[in-house]
């Protein structure tokens, strides 16, 4: 079956949108394989987002993504990855189609509430990131 890496992000924790975030995720029939809660290091945010390294936006990014905890969830579905996308909807809240979680929560193109892989490759190399993580800090 198919996975993606589904992050909630900061503005999502902050504004004590998990539960919902979560309950509308399980509603579009995806499964909630793992689960996890932490913030990113600075230098862990720079790594996971390090294809947008020297982009204009990139510090704020990464300062937004550690400024304070993310859930991160690998998701499984069928066509999960494309699906998921559908879901959370275009990056920029304003643009996004009615009924998206960007659209119904994100707050402007930087606090855009969530998170999904972009391609199954992305897929596993970002599941790889966060979950295989925290057996060995543990
Ligand atoms: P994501 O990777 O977080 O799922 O978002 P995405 O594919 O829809 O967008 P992407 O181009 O990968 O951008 C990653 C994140 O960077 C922030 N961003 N800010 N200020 C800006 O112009 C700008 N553009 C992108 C957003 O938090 C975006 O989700
Ligand atoms: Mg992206």
């Amino acid at each position: 079956m198919d996975r993606t890496l589904a992050i909630l992000k900061p503005d999502c924790t902050r504004r004590k949108l998990t539960g919902k975030a979560i309950d509308f995720i399980l509603e579009k029939g995806f499964k909630i394989k793992a689960i996890r809660t932490l913030t990113l290091k600075k230098e862990e945010a720079e790594a996971f987002y390090a294809v947008h390294r020297g982009k204009p936006f990139f510090n704020d990014l990464t300062s937004y993504m550690t400024s304070g905890p993310i859930f991160a969830m690998v998701l499984e579905k069928q066509n999960c990855v494309e699906d998921f996308r559908k879901v959370i909807g275009h990056t920029d809240p304003k643009k996004a189609e009615n009924g998206t979680l960007r659209k119904l929560y994100g707050i402007n193109i930087q606090e855009n509430f969530v998170h999904g892989s972009d391609s199954e490759e992305n897929a596993n190399k970002e599941i790889a990131f966060f979950f295989p993580l925290i057996e060995i800090i543990t």
